[in-house]
């Protein structure tokens, strides 16, 4: 049965980014984003690892010398099929959950292997993303007034009803004006590109588009979420420095080039899922009491087009007995 994935994998997923979850929890509001991520990673691998799978990280922690667990072409999973890419950020927003803001999250994504892209030396990209209801109307070469008028009117709804949301970057400085200017509404967001393009996508959240530059791991991972909802994103490479541009000339690839949603992912058959650590807009945050937590997730699955939301109880003590994960 290689090159499809025969079971669907939700629940033994969603497992990994709760166990995930409730160990990163620990960290809120601590300042130590490092120790955050440590514990994420260390738990979404013992997970990983239960998993009836043989998964290869596409996109993970980065490269082995750097990053013990998680790292690029490492291989998770306890059996030979089915043969799985993994995409993982065990903490999108370190930043934000190590000051105990909303939205940060674990995320994951699974997919048939050899069909989630990822570019090598090339950190950042732009992005444009929004959800079913304004699939169709994005156009990355187009003015942002011009993106505002087609998704409003795709949405049926006026400009100044939008609401974008975009990094707070100086590099977004003439993005945010020409919003401001357009008459939209903004969201600044300080971390976690992945979560704001899952708001975009989501109903419910008050968001309406995700404009900006941001990581390409996490253009690869919301591309995932998206494909999952119906969702759509355009984007393209964005070189920072002479080096990066070198890069792109010597992999033959071109920065003008438009990436839409099925070029990053060509996958027909991903699993996208996200557990809260911070309550954000979408997904509540792990909340803990005496001897046990709540989680929040969003599990999702391309082919059958299901969405769950599924908020767990756990009990730690048992847990630990159960896995060889510390919950504390
Ligand atoms: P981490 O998950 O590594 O903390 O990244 C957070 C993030 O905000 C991403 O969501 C985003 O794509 C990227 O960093 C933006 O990069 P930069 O902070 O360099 O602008």
């Amino acid at each position: 049965m290689s090159g499809t994935i025969s079971r669907n994998l939700s629940l033994e997923l969603v497992r990994v980014t709760e166990a995930a979850a409730l160990m990163a929890g620990r960290w809120m509001g601590r300042g130590e984003k490092e120790a955050a991520d440590g514990a994420a990673v260390d738990a979404m691998r013992q997970v990983l690892n239960t998993i009836e799978m043989e998964g290869i990280v596409v996109i993970g922690e980065g490269e082995k010398d750097e990053a013990p667990m998680l790292y690029t072409g490492e291989r998770v999973g306890c059996a030979d099929q089915p043969k799985v890419d993994i995409a993982v950020d065990p903490v999108e927003g370190t930043r934000l959950l190590a000051q105990g803001m909303p939205n940060s999250i674990v995320v994951l994504a699974v997919a048939e292997r050899g069909t989630l892209y990822m570019w090598q030396d090339i950190a950042y990209m732009e992005k444009i993303a929004v959800g079913p209801d304004a699939a169709g109307a994005i156009d990355i070469e187009a003015p942002v007034e011009t993106n505002l008028v087609r998704v409003a009117a795709a949405k049926g709804v006026d400009v100044s009803d939008l609401t974008v949301v975009i990094l707070d970057r100086p590099r977004h400085e003439e993005i945010i004006r020409r919003v401001r200017e357009a008459g939209a509404r903004m969201k600044l967001i300080m971390d976690g590109d992945v979560a704001g393009g899952l708001m975009a996508a989501m109903p419910g959240t008050g968001i309406d588009l995700l404009m900006g530059v941001g990581g390409s791991p996490e253009a690869v991972i919301t591309a995932c979420a998206l494909r999952c909802v119906g969702g759509d994103m355009q984007t393209r490479l964005w070189p920072r420095n002479d080096d990066e541009r070198q890069a792109l000339v010597d992999q033959g690839l071109d920065q003008s080039r438009v990436y839409s949603i099925d070029d990053l992912v060509t996958s027909e058959d991903v699993f996208f899922v996200a557990t809260g650590i911070t309550d954000g807009e979408l997904l509540k945050g792990v909340h803990y009491f005496p001897d046990g937590a709540t989680t929040h997730s969003l599990v999702m699955r391309e082919r059958s087009g299901t969405v769950r939301y599924i908020e767990s109880t756990h009990r730690l003590s048992k847990l630990r007995d159960l896995t060889n994960v510390p919950f504390d």
